[in-house]
Parts: C-alpha cells; structure tokens; sequence
C-alpha cells in the first residue's frame, strides 16, 4: 500500500496492514471497513493520549507494563501493541477480559502476529485483584468501555498496583442511577434540588455524571492529577468521556475524600460509600 493511500485512509506509517485485516478494520482488499471506521477513529484518538504515557515511562523505567480491562477483541490492546510496544525491546501488555471465547481469539491474533508481550487473562477484573498471574506493579492501566461498575474495578486495580497513569473511558454505570432512584423520595421531601434527579431519564444521566465525578474525586485522594475531556465528538459515540489521572508521589488533594462525602451524602448515596470512599 502506497504512503497516499494510507494518508487517506488515516493510518499511521508504522500500523501494521496485517493486523487492521485481522481485526476487520480492513477488508481482505486493503479497504476500510465503514463499519469499523468509528472504532478505529476513537481508538486512534486514545493512541495520541496514551502515547506520551508510555513514552515517559520508556524513558524512565526502560519498559512499561500496561493492564487494558474489560479487554473484548482487544482493538486497543492490539492497537497499542502494534504501534508502540512492538517498537520496544522490553515491556508487557496484558488484556483482561471475562468472556474466554474473546480471549482465546486474542491470543491466537497474538501468536499469530508474533506480539510475544502480549498475554490476556480470562477473568472477572474483580477477581483479576487478588491474581498471582498479573505483576505486583503495573504501570499503566487502561479501560475502554468496560461495562458498568468494570470501570471502577479497573480503578480499583490500578489504585492496588500503584500504576502511574489511568486511561478511563467509562461505559453507564447503572448502580448510581439505581441508587438515585431509590432513594428519592427521601431525597425529594429533604431538598428541591432532587428535581434534578426526579425523572428516570435524568436519574440515569445525572447518575452516569455523578459516577464520574466521585471516580475522579477518588483518583485525586490517592494522589493522582485529573484531567476530564471528549474523546472524540458526540456524533461518534455517546459513552465519550476520557479520564485521564496521573499519579504524583504523596501527594494527594486534600479535600477531595471530604467533598466526595459530601456529595454522597446530599444525594443520598451514602450507601455507595465503598464503592467510592477507600
Ligand atoms: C463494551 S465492551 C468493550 C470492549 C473493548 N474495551 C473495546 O472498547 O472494544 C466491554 C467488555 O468488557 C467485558 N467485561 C464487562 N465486565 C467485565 C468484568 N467485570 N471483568 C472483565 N471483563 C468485563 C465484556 O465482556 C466486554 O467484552
């Protein structure tokens, strides 16, 4: 394929034509897949943020070890390795998925590539916690679109191993919404201001955002810097927001446990308090 039919595909000079066919991202033909088009811009579009993460790590620590969670066909995991990993001497990719068809698939893509620091585990995250099959330390720790309360356990792993950098792209998490709803009218005689909340629709909107803001509040009480964006434009998915938290040695924002508290108790969702609250 010539560089101008890469330009206009969008591809990258060092991105493996290979692997885009493997992945159905290009058909058999060498043509992009209108289907796949999107996955590919969004995962594209994480590339450029996750890049100067790895980079620095490189540059410090000689190799970096990153945990993708909620992994599925692995896109990003794959992605990642062909343009970065597999230009490095050392370093390990490790995909986490609970569907063990998906990660059989993956590991047969690897060994058919040759991406040797590759390994995927088929597993809960929950219980990938607790698993001697993952190193003690992990650098980095990313999760796009892992459903639900995934996404917190993936932050929960990262917190656990002390990765310096988190690459969030939340899916809805449904159990602030549940939680919202519960307890509204309790939270409707108490204050106006659970109009916000009242109808389903906003309890599940308002939910999804108030899922994110007390993850970030988290991050930062664990010492981490906190930087929310778009990851692409609304017109290609509507589960959009990339969190992106950097650890600082010691130093965590002081109030952000108290002010995660207090939303949790003007919202009435002190029960959630585990989930968002160690
Ligand atoms: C929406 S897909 C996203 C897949 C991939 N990250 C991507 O963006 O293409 C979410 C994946 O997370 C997996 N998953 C959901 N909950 C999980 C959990 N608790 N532990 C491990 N995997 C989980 C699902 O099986 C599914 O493959």
């Amino acid at each position: 394929m010539s560089d101008d039919v890469r330009t206009a595909l969008g591809l990258a000079s060092e991105q493996s034509l290979e692997l885009l066919k493997e992945l159905h991202i290009l058909t058999r033909e060498g043509r992009l897949n209108q289907d796949s088009r999107r996955k590919l811009k969004q995962v594209d579009h994480l590339y450029r943020f996750i890049a100067p993460l790895l980079a620095e790590v490189v540059a410090e620590k000689g190799g970096v070890t990153l945990v993708d969670h909620g992994a599925g066909k692995s896109y990003l995991g794959f992605i990642l390795y062909d343009r970065f990993f597999r230009h490095q001497e050392t370093g390990m990719l490790h995909g986490i998925e609970s569907r063990a068809e998906l990660v059989d698939k993956s590991r047969a893509l690897a060994a058919r590539l040759g991406f040797e620091r590759m390994q995927f585990l088929a597993s809960r995250i929950e219980d990938a916690l607790v698993t001697s099959e993952l190193p003690l330390q992990v650098d980095g720790v990313t999760a796009l679109h892992a459903c639900d309360t995934a996404t917190d356990d993936a932050i929960r792993f990262a917190l656990t191993r002390q990765a310096r950098f988190i690459v969030l792209v939340p899916c809805c998490q449904a159990e602030v919404a549940a939680e919202l709803r519960r307890t509204k009218q309790v939270a409707l005689s108490a204050s106006g201001l659970a109009e916000l909340w009242r109808h389903p629709l906003h309890s599940r909107e308002l939910g999804a955002l108030v899922t994110n803001v007390l993850r970030c509040l988290l991050l930062e009480a664990h010492g981490y810097t906190v930087t929310v964006t778009e990851l692409v434009g609304w017109e290609h998915s509507m589960k959009n927001e990339l969190i992106l938290a950097r650890r600082h040695e010691g130093k965590p924002r002081g109030n952000a446990r108290e002010r995660a508290q207090a939303i949790l108790e003007a919202m009435h969702l002190a029960a959630l308090s585990p989930r968002f609250l160690y």
